[in-house]
């Protein structure tokens, strides 16, 4: 019994001394400033493909998504590009298979027969997307990046109504007092087929270092589908007509933020992507 006491006398003492210690050890000071939970934000080309989602929404178009890996039937011969054309040189490409039928898709075109096949006329779309490229890199090519392609199809359309599409999304993007340029170009699945353009907005079109004097921002390719492309998907091309156009997600960044790598997108450095975080 009187172990027990003394045991228990000098326990109390003890447990008593720890919790001391153990209160003073873990005090919290409520007077230091929190520390700020990182928080994630929308990589620079999704906020760009958003803000391009809505701009179509008001003009009438809906976004589509289709598949990376895709057939050279879509991806080619769909678009009046047949296996010997030359063309198909333009799209250095990746082959997934050895006889060549199942490719990375080189450009978002091949969606334009897949939405056809299943729907309309009329159709009014736009398709965000990763394409990819056989490609050496340097500060304006990578062997992956993004295109924003866009559809219309309908009776009546004609370039007037491409060239206004163009120009509203110029301006909604670079601001209202955007002009743009069309001018001829070649693309087997267009005729006519155009490149376009917007004024720099820096220089307002006097030219200066972002359009390299030139006055003006290459933006995409563009062009009245083909009547080949609309027969292919059981379209009549006396009924109906439609416009194209495809352009390159990363170099609207680019060109409304000064950025001069495109390298820079995929490489997924924190201090490059975090300044896109609040601003744009
Ligand atoms: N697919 C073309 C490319 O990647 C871009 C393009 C040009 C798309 C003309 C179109 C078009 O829809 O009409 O080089």
């Amino acid at each position: 019994q009187e172990l027990t006491v003394a045991w228990d006398a000098r326990h109390a003492v003890v447990a008593a001394a720890d919790l001391e210690k153990r209160l003073a050890g873990d005090a919290v000071d409520i007077t230091l400033p929190g520390r700020r939970p990182v928080l994630g934000a929308a990589h620079p080309v999704s906020r760009m493909i958003d803000e391009l989602s809505e701009i179509f929404a008001l003009l009438g178009f809906e976004t589509a998504f289709g598949p990376e890996i895709e057939t050279s039937y879509y991806n080619f011969d769909q678009l009046n590009i047949p296996s010997d054309h030359p063309a198909r040189d333009v799209w250095d490409t990746i082959h997934i298979d050895l006889p060549g039928e199942i490719v990375l898709r080189t450009h978002t075109s091949p969606m334009q027969a897949r939405i056809m096949e299943k729907s309309g006329p009329p159709v009014r779309v736009v398709v965000p997307g990763r394409v990819y490229r056989y490609e050496a890199q340097d500060a304006s090519h990578e062997w992956m990046f993004h295109q924003l392609e866009g559809l219309a199809v309908d009776r009546n359309i004609t370039m007037a109504d491409l060239k206004g599409t163009l120009a509203e999304l110029a301006r909604q993007l670079f601001g209202s007092e955007r002009r743009i340029r069309v001018r001829c170009d070649f693309f087997p699945f267009v005729e006519p087929g155009v490149d376009f353009a917007v004024d720099c907005a820096i220089c307002g079109g006097k030219g200066c270092r972002v359009c390299k004097g030139s006055g003006w921002l290459e933006m995409g390719g563009a062009g009245m589908v083909h009547p080949n492309v609309l027969r292919a998907v059981g379209y009549d091309p006396d009924q109906v007509s439609g416009f194209a156009f495809g352009l390159g997600i990363e170099r609207l960044v680019m060109m409304r933020s000064g950025v001069d790598d495109l390298r820079a997108f995929a490489a997924n450095d924190l201090r490059f992507l975090r300044q896109f975080a609040s601003a744009v």
